[in-house]
């Protein structure tokens, strides 16, 4: 079973929790973790599992607007320094039926309405994908982050997860 994870993210918060669904994932699967601006547009017929997250902002995911902004937020350089999870899903291609799942990073108070995941995971359905999973979103205390403390581990659990939804249960 192979699985890829990509991701966008500004802070390096979302690119974190990539790297634990990773690891929950790879207890059963073969994953390989791509920045969403070095990804292929098609995804290979071998790929029986594609988890794609990014930050959200603006209620949504990002638009070159909101990377703008998020580069006044910080004197470090941006993780992601090209397009983004909305530019790569409206070029995708993909299998039909492709098994996927959509994550994102959201700050925790004030929760406000909107997820970068959900408006991910529409996308794939009307690209003919399969969620396996509804949108999961993983949350930080503050625009830059850190992430809340568990939540590393609440996606370590996330990954075990959607690999049991595609390894075929033990006889
Ligand atoms: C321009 C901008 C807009 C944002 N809008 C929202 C928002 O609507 N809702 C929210 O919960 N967080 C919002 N945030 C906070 C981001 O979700 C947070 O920066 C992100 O989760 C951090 O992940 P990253 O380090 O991977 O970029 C916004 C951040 C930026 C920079």
């Amino acid at each position: 079973m192979r699985a890829v994870v990509l991701y966008e993210s500004m802070f390096g918060n979302t690119r974190d929790v990539a790297t634990a669904i990773s690891q929950g994932l790879g207890v059963e699967v073969d994953v390989e973790v791509v920045e969403v601006s070095q990804a292929p547009s098609s995804v290979d017929s071998n790929v029986d599992l594609l988890v794609v997250g990014g930050p959200t902002h603006a209620f949504g995911m990002s638009r070159d607007s909101t990377r703008t902004s998020a580069t006044e937020k910080t004197d470090e350089e941006l993780v992601s320094l090209g397009a983004g999870l909305r530019e790569w899903l409206a070029a995708a291609w993909m299998p039909p039926s492709t098994a996927v799942a959509a994550f994102d990073t959201r700050v925790a108070k004030p929760r406000v309405p909107g997820s970068a995941a959900a408006a991910a995971h529409r996308r794939l359905r009307r690209l003919g994908a399969r969620p396996v999973a509804p949108a999961e979103s993983f949350y930080v205390e503050d625009m830059t982050g850190p992430l809340i403390v568990g939540e590393l581990d609440r996606a370590r659990r996330w990954g075990e997860q959607l690999a049991a939804e595609i390894t075929p249960a033990p006889a």
